[in-house]
Protein backbone atom coordinates (compact mmCIF):
# COMPACT_ATOMS: atom_id res chain seq x y z
CA UNK A 1 0.00 0.00 0.00
CA UNK A 2 1.36 3.49 -0.57
CA UNK A 3 1.60 5.95 2.04
CA UNK A 4 -1.40 8.18 2.91
CA UNK A 5 -1.01 11.88 2.17
CA UNK A 6 -4.45 13.45 4.23
CA UNK A 7 -6.22 10.06 3.31
CA UNK A 8 -5.35 10.03 -0.04
CA UNK A 9 -2.72 7.40 -1.43
CA UNK A 10 -0.21 9.44 -3.20
CA UNK A 11 0.11 8.42 -6.72
CA UNK A 12 3.51 7.83 -8.78
CA UNK A 13 4.69 10.90 -10.43
CA UNK A 14 3.88 10.82 -14.05
CA UNK A 15 6.16 11.82 -17.19
CA UNK A 16 4.89 15.47 -17.31
CA UNK A 17 7.77 18.11 -15.22
CA UNK A 18 5.85 20.63 -12.99
CA UNK A 19 2.51 18.84 -13.00
CA UNK A 20 0.91 17.50 -9.87
CA UNK A 21 -0.96 14.13 -10.56
CA UNK A 22 -4.21 14.42 -8.86
CA UNK A 23 -4.39 12.12 -5.29
CA UNK A 24 -6.97 9.75 -5.61
CA UNK A 25 -8.63 8.50 -2.85
CA UNK A 26 -9.36 4.73 -2.31
CA UNK A 27 -11.26 3.08 -5.61
CA UNK A 28 -15.18 2.31 -4.76
CA UNK A 29 -16.22 0.08 -2.70
CA UNK A 30 -15.55 1.77 0.49
CA UNK A 31 -16.75 0.37 3.75
CA UNK A 32 -16.88 2.43 6.98
CA UNK A 33 -15.24 1.60 10.07
CA UNK A 34 -19.03 0.41 11.60
CA UNK A 35 -19.42 -2.13 9.27
CA UNK A 36 -16.30 -3.20 9.38
CA UNK A 37 -16.90 -3.83 13.63
CA UNK A 38 -20.01 -5.82 12.76
CA UNK A 39 -18.35 -7.72 9.71
CA UNK A 40 -15.23 -8.62 12.38
CA UNK A 41 -18.22 -9.16 14.80
CA UNK A 42 -19.46 -12.41 12.23
CA UNK A 43 -16.08 -13.76 12.10
CA UNK A 44 -15.55 -14.00 15.47
CA UNK A 45 -18.88 -15.65 15.66
CA UNK A 46 -18.38 -17.85 13.28
CA UNK A 47 -21.33 -16.54 11.47
CA UNK A 48 -19.48 -16.21 8.25
CA UNK A 49 -22.43 -18.36 5.84
CA UNK A 50 -26.07 -18.72 6.05
CA UNK A 51 -27.45 -22.26 5.32
CA UNK A 52 -31.12 -20.91 6.82
CA UNK A 53 -32.60 -17.46 6.77
CA UNK A 54 -31.18 -15.29 9.34
CA UNK A 55 -31.46 -11.59 10.01
CA UNK A 56 -28.75 -10.38 7.54
CA UNK A 57 -30.34 -12.20 5.03
CA UNK A 58 -33.38 -11.27 5.63
CA UNK A 59 -32.85 -7.31 6.63
CA UNK A 60 -31.05 -6.94 2.62
CA UNK A 61 -33.74 -8.36 0.60
CA UNK A 62 -36.40 -6.90 2.54
CA UNK A 63 -34.30 -3.49 1.99
CA UNK A 64 -34.45 -4.19 -1.40
CA UNK A 65 -37.87 -4.87 -2.04
CA UNK A 66 -39.25 -2.06 -0.04
CA UNK A 67 -36.79 0.28 -1.88
CA UNK A 68 -38.16 -0.63 -5.18
CA UNK A 69 -41.79 -1.47 -4.28
CA UNK A 70 -41.30 -5.22 -5.00
CA UNK A 71 -42.94 -8.31 -3.47
CA UNK A 72 -39.98 -10.39 -3.67
CA UNK A 73 -36.30 -10.30 -3.60
CA UNK A 74 -33.54 -13.14 -3.25
CA UNK A 75 -29.60 -12.29 -2.39
CA UNK A 76 -27.29 -14.10 -4.50
CA UNK A 77 -23.77 -14.50 -5.13
CA UNK A 78 -23.45 -12.14 -7.63
CA UNK A 79 -25.66 -10.65 -11.20
CA UNK A 80 -24.39 -13.57 -13.05
CA UNK A 81 -26.50 -15.97 -11.08
CA UNK A 82 -28.91 -13.71 -10.56
CA UNK A 83 -29.67 -13.41 -14.48
CA UNK A 84 -28.88 -17.02 -14.64
CA UNK A 85 -31.79 -17.83 -12.06
CA UNK A 86 -33.90 -15.30 -13.95
CA UNK A 87 -33.86 -16.50 -17.27
CA UNK A 88 -34.34 -20.02 -15.69
CA UNK A 89 -37.74 -19.01 -13.29
CA UNK A 90 -38.80 -17.53 -16.60
CA UNK A 91 -38.38 -21.20 -17.89
CA UNK A 92 -35.82 -19.80 -21.08
CA UNK A 93 -34.98 -23.11 -22.79
CA UNK A 94 -33.51 -24.76 -25.93
CA UNK A 95 -33.84 -22.66 -29.20
CA UNK A 96 -35.91 -20.26 -26.75
CA UNK A 97 -34.48 -16.54 -28.08
CA UNK A 98 -34.03 -14.02 -25.60
CA UNK A 99 -33.50 -10.13 -27.38
CA UNK A 100 -30.63 -8.50 -25.14
CA UNK A 101 -28.16 -5.48 -25.81
CA UNK A 102 -25.23 -5.68 -27.54
CA UNK A 103 -23.97 -2.89 -25.61
CA UNK A 104 -23.67 -4.34 -22.30
CA UNK A 105 -21.50 -6.63 -19.69
CA UNK A 106 -21.83 -9.82 -20.99
CA UNK A 107 -23.27 -11.49 -18.09
CA UNK A 108 -26.63 -10.19 -19.45
CA UNK A 109 -26.81 -12.67 -21.84
CA UNK A 110 -24.12 -15.14 -21.44
CA UNK A 111 -26.11 -17.16 -18.85
CA UNK A 112 -28.80 -18.07 -21.63
CA UNK A 113 -26.33 -20.34 -23.53
CA UNK A 114 -25.73 -22.54 -20.27
CA UNK A 115 -29.89 -22.97 -20.73
CA UNK A 116 -29.50 -23.75 -24.50
CA UNK A 117 -31.60 -20.35 -25.13
CA UNK A 118 -30.26 -17.99 -27.61
CA UNK A 119 -29.26 -14.15 -27.17
CA UNK A 120 -29.91 -12.26 -30.19
CA UNK A 121 -28.14 -9.19 -30.31
CA UNK A 122 -29.95 -5.32 -30.47
CA UNK A 123 -27.46 -2.60 -31.87
CA UNK A 124 -27.29 0.33 -29.71
CA UNK A 125 -29.78 3.32 -30.14
CA UNK A 126 -29.01 6.18 -29.40
CA UNK A 127 -26.35 8.27 -27.73
CA UNK A 128 -26.08 6.99 -23.98
CA UNK A 129 -25.71 3.57 -25.74
CA UNK A 130 -29.11 2.07 -24.60
CA UNK A 131 -31.62 -0.08 -27.06
CA UNK A 132 -34.55 1.78 -28.71
CA UNK A 133 -37.47 -0.11 -28.34
CA UNK A 134 -38.49 0.29 -31.89
CA UNK A 135 -35.09 -1.87 -32.78
CA UNK A 136 -35.83 -4.47 -30.08
CA UNK A 137 -39.60 -4.81 -31.64
CA UNK A 138 -38.04 -5.26 -34.86
CA UNK A 139 -35.95 -8.96 -33.52
CA UNK A 140 -39.51 -10.25 -32.64
CA UNK A 141 -39.34 -13.81 -33.97
CA UNK A 142 -41.74 -16.72 -33.33
CA UNK A 143 -38.83 -17.93 -30.89
CA UNK A 144 -38.46 -14.92 -29.12
CA UNK A 145 -39.52 -15.46 -25.49
CA UNK A 146 -38.14 -12.84 -23.52
CA UNK A 147 -36.34 -9.48 -23.73
CA UNK A 148 -33.59 -8.38 -21.10
CA UNK A 149 -32.38 -4.74 -21.54
CA UNK A 150 -29.58 -3.04 -19.31
CA UNK A 151 -29.52 0.65 -18.27
CA UNK A 152 -26.41 1.76 -19.73
CA UNK A 153 -23.66 3.15 -17.51
CA UNK A 154 -26.86 4.16 -15.23
CA UNK A 155 -29.41 5.50 -18.36
CA UNK A 156 -32.71 4.31 -17.64
CA UNK A 157 -33.84 2.64 -20.93
CA UNK A 158 -37.13 3.76 -21.86
CA UNK A 159 -39.81 0.89 -19.76
CA UNK A 160 -42.47 2.24 -20.98
CA UNK A 161 -42.03 1.94 -24.75
CA UNK A 162 -40.05 -1.48 -23.65
CA UNK A 163 -43.06 -2.74 -21.74
CA UNK A 164 -45.51 -1.77 -24.03
CA UNK A 165 -43.23 -3.96 -27.01
CA UNK A 166 -43.32 -6.71 -24.77
CA UNK A 167 -47.09 -6.90 -23.75
CA UNK A 168 -47.69 -6.48 -27.53
CA UNK A 169 -45.83 -9.28 -28.18
CA UNK A 170 -46.54 -11.70 -24.91
CA UNK A 171 -42.67 -11.35 -23.75
CA UNK A 172 -41.06 -10.98 -20.45
CA UNK A 173 -39.10 -8.00 -19.58
CA UNK A 174 -36.21 -8.50 -17.49
CA UNK A 175 -34.22 -5.66 -16.09
CA UNK A 176 -30.40 -5.83 -15.69
CA UNK A 177 -29.46 -2.79 -13.21
CA UNK A 178 -25.92 -3.62 -12.62
CA UNK A 179 -24.84 0.10 -13.34
CA UNK A 180 -27.86 2.05 -12.37
CA UNK A 181 -28.14 1.50 -8.35
CA UNK A 182 -30.35 5.00 -7.52
CA UNK A 183 -31.52 5.86 -11.18
CA UNK A 184 -35.37 6.62 -11.82
CA UNK A 185 -37.28 6.21 -15.15
CA UNK A 186 -40.61 8.84 -15.05
CA UNK A 187 -40.07 8.70 -11.06
CA UNK A 188 -40.08 5.12 -10.91
CA UNK A 189 -36.91 3.90 -9.61
CA UNK A 190 -35.11 1.11 -11.97
CA UNK A 191 -35.27 -2.42 -10.65
CA UNK A 192 -39.02 -1.52 -9.91
CA UNK A 193 -40.46 -1.58 -13.95
CA UNK A 194 -39.59 -5.47 -15.69
CA UNK A 195 -41.03 -8.93 -14.63
CA UNK A 196 -38.05 -9.48 -13.19
CA UNK A 197 -34.76 -7.24 -12.03
CA UNK A 198 -31.51 -7.99 -11.49
CA UNK A 199 -28.59 -6.19 -9.63
CA UNK A 200 -25.01 -7.17 -9.15
CA UNK A 201 -24.33 -5.88 -5.94
CA UNK A 202 -20.37 -6.81 -6.00
CA UNK A 203 -17.17 -5.82 -7.58
CA UNK A 204 -17.30 -1.39 -8.07
CA UNK A 205 -20.79 -1.58 -7.78
CA UNK A 206 -22.09 1.39 -5.77
CA UNK A 207 -24.13 -1.15 -3.61
CA UNK A 208 -21.23 -3.51 -3.18
CA UNK A 209 -20.82 -6.78 -0.95
CA UNK A 210 -17.59 -7.65 -2.32
CA UNK A 211 -19.75 -10.26 -4.00
CA UNK A 212 -23.32 -10.26 -4.85
CA UNK A 213 -26.25 -10.26 -6.67
CA UNK A 214 -29.98 -9.26 -5.95
CA UNK A 215 -32.85 -10.63 -8.07
CA UNK A 216 -36.41 -8.52 -7.60
CA UNK A 217 -40.33 -9.43 -8.82
CA UNK A 218 -43.27 -9.17 -8.07
CA UNK A 219 -44.30 -13.06 -9.00
CA UNK A 220 -44.06 -15.87 -6.43
CA UNK A 221 -43.45 -18.60 -9.04
CA UNK A 222 -40.48 -16.36 -10.50
CA UNK A 223 -39.40 -16.06 -7.03
CA UNK A 224 -39.51 -19.50 -6.23
CA UNK A 225 -38.11 -20.63 -9.39
CA UNK A 226 -34.93 -18.70 -9.01
CA UNK A 227 -35.29 -19.23 -5.13
CA UNK A 228 -35.09 -23.39 -5.92
CA UNK A 229 -31.78 -23.09 -8.26
CA UNK A 230 -30.07 -21.12 -5.75
CA UNK A 231 -30.67 -22.40 -2.46
CA UNK A 232 -31.58 -25.69 -0.76
CA UNK A 233 -32.67 -26.60 2.79
CA UNK A 234 -33.69 -24.58 4.73
CA UNK A 235 -33.99 -21.40 2.80
CA UNK A 236 -36.32 -22.98 0.40
CA UNK A 237 -38.44 -23.95 2.71
CA UNK A 238 -38.33 -21.14 4.93
CA UNK A 239 -39.35 -18.83 2.18
CA UNK A 240 -41.14 -20.92 -0.30
CA UNK A 241 -45.29 -21.11 0.32
CA UNK A 242 -46.47 -22.91 -2.72
CA UNK A 243 -47.52 -26.54 -2.30
CA UNK A 244 -46.42 -27.10 -5.94
CA UNK A 245 -42.89 -26.64 -5.51
CA UNK A 246 -42.93 -29.01 -1.77
CA UNK A 247 -41.04 -31.88 -4.17
CA UNK A 248 -37.89 -29.81 -4.44
CA UNK A 249 -37.73 -27.95 -1.05
CA UNK A 250 -34.87 -29.68 0.44
CA UNK A 251 -32.97 -30.51 -2.98
CA UNK A 252 -33.18 -27.59 -5.03
CA UNK A 253 -32.68 -27.13 -8.36
CA UNK A 254 -29.06 -27.60 -8.21
CA UNK A 255 -27.42 -24.70 -7.83
CA UNK A 256 -26.22 -23.13 -4.26
CA UNK A 257 -25.19 -19.52 -5.06
CA UNK A 258 -26.31 -17.62 -1.91
CA UNK A 259 -24.93 -14.43 -0.62
CA UNK A 260 -22.47 -14.58 2.27
CA UNK A 261 -23.22 -13.33 6.11
CA UNK A 262 -20.69 -10.71 5.46
CA UNK A 263 -21.52 -9.86 1.67
CA UNK A 264 -24.66 -9.32 2.93
CA UNK A 265 -24.04 -6.43 5.84
CA UNK A 266 -21.16 -4.77 3.62
CA UNK A 267 -24.33 -4.65 1.02
CA UNK A 268 -26.65 -3.55 3.17
CA UNK A 269 -23.96 -0.85 4.71
CA UNK A 270 -24.36 0.77 0.81
CA UNK A 271 -28.30 0.33 0.16
CA UNK A 272 -28.60 2.78 3.68
CA UNK A 273 -26.63 4.99 2.50
CA UNK A 274 -27.67 4.81 -1.15
CA UNK A 275 -29.67 7.95 -1.50
CA UNK A 276 -26.13 10.09 -0.06
CA UNK A 277 -24.03 8.43 -2.61
CA UNK A 278 -25.67 8.99 -5.39
CA UNK A 279 -25.90 12.84 -4.82
CA UNK A 280 -22.27 12.22 -4.21
CA UNK A 281 -21.70 10.58 -7.47
CA UNK A 282 -23.80 12.34 -9.41
CA UNK A 283 -22.84 15.80 -8.55
CA UNK A 284 -19.50 15.10 -9.53
CA UNK A 285 -19.78 13.37 -12.65
CA UNK A 286 -22.21 16.03 -13.92
CA UNK A 287 -19.80 18.66 -12.93
CA UNK A 288 -17.06 16.32 -14.45
CA UNK A 289 -18.90 15.48 -17.90
CA UNK A 290 -20.40 19.11 -17.94
CA UNK A 291 -17.11 20.36 -17.99
CA UNK A 292 -15.12 18.07 -20.16
CA UNK A 293 -18.10 18.85 -22.28
CA UNK A 294 -16.91 22.43 -23.11
CA UNK A 295 -14.25 20.99 -25.02
CA UNK A 296 -14.21 20.50 -28.69
CA UNK A 297 -15.54 17.39 -29.94
CA UNK A 298 -15.77 15.71 -26.24
CA UNK A 299 -19.75 14.84 -25.71
CA UNK A 300 -20.93 13.81 -22.17
CA UNK A 301 -23.35 11.28 -22.66
CA UNK A 302 -26.99 12.74 -22.80
CA UNK A 303 -29.53 11.74 -19.82
CA UNK A 304 -32.56 11.49 -21.28
CA UNK A 305 -35.91 13.39 -20.22
CA UNK A 306 -37.46 11.95 -17.73
CA UNK A 307 -34.45 9.71 -16.61
CA UNK A 308 -32.61 10.84 -13.52
CA UNK A 309 -28.73 9.35 -12.97
CA UNK A 310 -28.26 6.72 -10.28
CA UNK A 311 -24.62 4.97 -9.86
CA UNK A 312 -23.17 6.28 -13.20
CA UNK A 313 -21.51 2.87 -13.14
CA UNK A 314 -18.25 3.08 -15.32
CA UNK A 315 -19.91 6.75 -17.14
CA UNK A 316 -18.03 8.15 -20.22
CA UNK A 317 -17.69 10.56 -22.81
CA UNK A 318 -17.44 10.42 -25.96
CA UNK A 319 -14.71 11.76 -27.96
CA UNK A 320 -16.05 12.63 -31.97
CA UNK A 321 -14.35 13.61 -34.55
CA UNK A 322 -14.48 16.87 -34.12
CA UNK A 323 -11.82 16.54 -31.32
CA UNK A 324 -8.22 17.09 -31.98
CA UNK A 325 -7.24 14.04 -30.13
CA UNK A 326 -8.69 10.23 -31.16
CA UNK A 327 -9.80 8.15 -28.21
CA UNK A 328 -6.93 6.98 -27.95
CA UNK A 329 -4.73 9.93 -28.09
CA UNK A 330 -7.11 11.74 -25.47
CA UNK A 331 -6.66 8.25 -22.68
CA UNK A 332 -2.84 8.65 -23.80
CA UNK A 333 -3.04 12.49 -22.80
CA UNK A 334 -5.15 11.79 -19.54
CA UNK A 335 -2.72 9.05 -18.48
CA UNK A 336 0.46 10.91 -19.22
CA UNK A 337 -1.25 13.52 -16.51
CA UNK A 338 -1.86 10.78 -14.13
CA UNK A 339 -5.57 10.53 -14.90
CA UNK A 340 -7.58 7.34 -14.57
CA UNK A 341 -9.14 7.47 -17.96
CA UNK A 342 -9.32 4.48 -19.96
CA UNK A 343 -11.50 2.81 -22.74
CA UNK A 344 -14.49 1.30 -21.14
CA UNK A 345 -14.08 -2.08 -20.11
CA UNK A 346 -17.84 -2.55 -21.38
CA UNK A 347 -17.53 -3.87 -25.17
CA UNK A 348 -20.26 -4.96 -27.55
CA UNK A 349 -21.06 -8.45 -27.46
CA UNK A 350 -20.89 -9.34 -30.81
CA UNK A 351 -17.02 -9.07 -30.83
CA UNK A 352 -16.84 -11.99 -28.33
CA UNK A 353 -15.33 -15.65 -29.55
CA UNK A 354 -18.28 -17.13 -27.07
CA UNK A 355 -21.07 -14.49 -29.38
CA UNK A 356 -19.54 -15.69 -33.39
CA UNK A 357 -19.74 -19.22 -32.76
CA UNK A 358 -16.66 -20.45 -30.15
CA UNK A 359 -18.83 -23.72 -29.13
CA UNK A 360 -17.47 -25.81 -26.02
CA UNK A 361 -17.14 -29.16 -27.52
CA UNK A 362 -17.87 -31.08 -24.40
CA UNK A 363 -21.21 -29.45 -24.03
CA UNK A 364 -23.69 -30.16 -26.54
CA UNK A 365 -27.01 -27.91 -25.41
CA UNK A 366 -23.95 -25.20 -25.32
CA UNK A 367 -22.51 -25.71 -28.11
CA UNK A 368 -25.92 -25.79 -30.04
CA UNK A 369 -26.94 -22.46 -28.27
CA UNK A 370 -23.53 -20.92 -29.15
CA UNK A 371 -24.19 -22.03 -33.29
CA UNK A 372 -27.64 -20.63 -33.20
CA UNK A 373 -26.68 -17.35 -31.92
CA UNK A 374 -23.42 -17.20 -34.25
CA UNK A 375 -26.06 -17.64 -36.91
CA UNK A 376 -28.63 -15.16 -36.06
CA UNK A 377 -26.19 -12.70 -34.77
CA UNK A 378 -24.06 -12.73 -37.95
CA UNK A 379 -25.13 -9.05 -39.36
CA UNK A 380 -23.27 -5.76 -38.09
CA UNK A 381 -24.01 -3.44 -35.40
CA UNK A 382 -22.37 -0.17 -36.39
CA UNK A 383 -23.87 2.23 -33.52
CA UNK A 384 -22.18 -0.57 -30.85
CA UNK A 385 -19.34 -0.28 -32.56
CA UNK A 386 -19.65 3.58 -33.22
CA UNK A 387 -20.05 4.38 -29.53
CA UNK A 388 -17.72 2.04 -28.20
CA UNK A 389 -14.83 2.94 -30.68
CA UNK A 390 -15.37 6.75 -29.05
CA UNK A 391 -16.61 5.85 -25.71
CA UNK A 392 -13.28 7.42 -22.79
CA UNK A 393 -14.09 5.93 -19.34
CA UNK A 394 -14.63 8.48 -16.11
CA UNK A 395 -12.68 7.65 -13.31
CA UNK A 396 -16.54 6.93 -11.32
CA UNK A 397 -14.71 4.72 -8.64
CA UNK A 398 -13.02 7.49 -7.55
CA UNK A 399 -15.86 9.98 -7.23
CA UNK A 400 -17.31 9.02 -3.86
CA UNK A 401 -16.19 11.97 -1.99
CA UNK A 402 -18.46 15.29 -1.55
CA UNK A 403 -17.54 17.73 -3.78
CA UNK A 404 -14.51 15.97 -5.19
CA UNK A 405 -11.42 17.51 -5.78
CA UNK A 406 -10.35 15.06 -8.58
CA UNK A 407 -13.34 16.87 -10.92
CA UNK A 408 -11.33 19.96 -10.87
CA UNK A 409 -8.03 18.82 -11.11
CA UNK A 410 -9.10 16.41 -13.91
CA UNK A 411 -10.82 19.92 -15.58
CA UNK A 412 -7.38 21.21 -15.39
CA UNK A 413 -5.62 18.14 -16.88
CA UNK A 414 -7.78 18.24 -19.84
CA UNK A 415 -6.86 21.76 -20.52
CA UNK A 416 -3.43 21.68 -19.98
CA UNK A 417 -3.56 18.42 -22.80
CA UNK A 418 -6.01 20.69 -25.08
CA UNK A 419 -4.35 23.87 -25.16
CA UNK A 420 -0.74 21.83 -25.97
CA UNK A 421 -2.55 20.46 -28.64
CA UNK A 422 -3.49 24.35 -29.81
CA UNK A 423 0.17 25.20 -29.27
CA UNK A 424 1.45 22.21 -31.08
C1 LIG B 1 -24.51 -4.86 -16.79
C2 LIG B 1 -23.96 -5.95 -15.92
N1 LIG B 1 -24.66 -7.08 -15.78
C3 LIG B 1 -24.22 -8.10 -15.02
C4 LIG B 1 -23.02 -8.03 -14.36
C5 LIG B 1 -22.53 -9.22 -13.60
O1 LIG B 1 -22.48 -8.96 -12.26
P1 LIG B 1 -21.51 -9.83 -11.31
O2 LIG B 1 -20.13 -9.38 -11.57
O3 LIG B 1 -22.02 -9.48 -9.94
O4 LIG B 1 -21.74 -11.26 -11.65
C6 LIG B 1 -22.25 -6.86 -14.46
C7 LIG B 1 -20.94 -6.76 -13.75
O5 LIG B 1 -20.15 -5.89 -14.00
C8 LIG B 1 -22.73 -5.80 -15.26
O6 LIG B 1 -22.02 -4.68 -15.43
Amino acid sequence: MRPLANGHPVSPPTGRPGHAEPAHPLEWPVYDDGVAARVTELITRGRTFDYDYGSELAELERSFAERHGRTHALALTSGTAGLLAAYFALGVGPGDEVIVPDLTFFSTASPLFLLGAVPVLCDAGDASGNVDPAAVEALVGPRTVAIAVTHLWGHSCDMDALRAVASRHGLALVEDCSHAHGSTFRSRPVGSMGDIAVFSVGGRKLVSGGMGGMLLTDSEDVFARACLLTNFRHRTDLTIDAARYEPFLLTGLGGNFRISTPGAVLAQSHLDRLDELVERRVTNMSALSAGLGRLPGVRPSPVADGVTMGAWYDGVVEVTPECPFSRDELVAAGQARGLKVRAPATRPLHVFPLFQGAAPDWSPQVAAAVRAAAAVNDRPFPRSAELFARWMKLPVNFLWEENSPLVGAYLDAFDDAFSMARTA
